[in-house]
């Protein structure tokens, strides 16, 4: 606790990311650990999820997005796909009172209709129960991989230049982010990805081009606060530079 404190005082609340996005990984790897099944991994990954949306919001960070089932994922053996869905599906029903009563916003990223009818069910109804929330966007990406965004994208403004909706010369870059999953949302100040992979795994290509990137050893389901902390630091001690020279960012300060 005493730990929490110190890296509390830390931190500069008028410098936190403004977006955080993280791919929770390790899950199986924690129960292998402890000779326990994949599942139950994947339950106590729950346990951080809870907890690490909990922490954003009373720091008062706007948005927080997890990665928490890939379309790759849908490659996985049946019996984990159907375990993670009911996990999902579960926890949504679960923490949706908790979540509006903290003021947390639920949106989904993703190809629902792949999603089992009751998961969805569960998910349109937080995102429902949710819509008035002002405090801490949370943004689950399920079903989601960034090729299928970005293809889906490349879809709708072809539709809207073949109806004449557009012409292919108005089409710049604020038309792909306004037709991207996260339209009208910023991108992430800072990628987070625990499991100690360093790759992206087809995780918001197009939004992360200026995300500043954080890889950790830690497994998902033992991601605490005091991790989390570590990463916030992290990310403070960085000079975001968006393709400029150390100096330009340091007089436009
Ligand atoms: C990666 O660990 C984790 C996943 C594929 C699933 C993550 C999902 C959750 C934590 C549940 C999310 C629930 C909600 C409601 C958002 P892995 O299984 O690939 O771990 P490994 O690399 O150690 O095998």
């Amino acid at each position: 606790m005493e730990e929490i404190e110190k890296k509390l005082k830390m931190l500069d609340p008028a410098r936190l990311p403004g977006h955080v996005a993280i791919i929770m990984d390790g899950n199986g790897r924690w129960a292998r650990k402890r000779a326990m099944e994949r599942s139950d991994g994947h339950a106590e990954g729950v346990n951080s999820v809870n907890r690490i949306t909990r922490f954003s919001s009373d720091l008062g960070i706007k948005y927080l997005t997890l990665y928490a089932f890939s379309t790759e994922n849908w490659n996985r053996p049946q019996a984990e796909v159907d375990t993670l869905m009911h996990l999902i599906g579960w926890t949504i029903r679960q923490e949706t009172p908790e979540l509006k009563a903290n003021n947390v916003k639920i949106h989904i990223l993703g190809e629902t209709d792949r999603l089992p009818k009751e998961v969805r069910e569960s998910l349109l109804q937080g995102v429902r129960e949710t819509e008035n929330c002002t405090g801490l966007n949370l943004l689950l990406c399920l079903s989601y991989s960034s090729r299928w965004e970005l293809t889906q994208a490349a879809r709708r403004i072809a539709t809207q230049v073949k109806n004449g909706e557009t012409s292919v010369d108005d089409i710049c870059e604020q038309t792909i982010c306004d037709t991207l999953s996260t339209a009208s949302i910023p991108d992430p100040d800072l990628l987070i990805r625990t499991g100690g992979e360093q790759r992206i795994s087809n995780f918001l290509l197009w939004q992360i081009a200026y995300s500043e990137l954080y890889f950790t050893d830690i497994l998902w389901p033992d991601f605490d606060n005091n991790a989390y902390l570590d990463a916030l630091i992290d990310y403070q001690g960085r000079e975001r530079r968006f393709g400029k020279t150390s100096d330009q960012v340091k007089s436009s300060i």
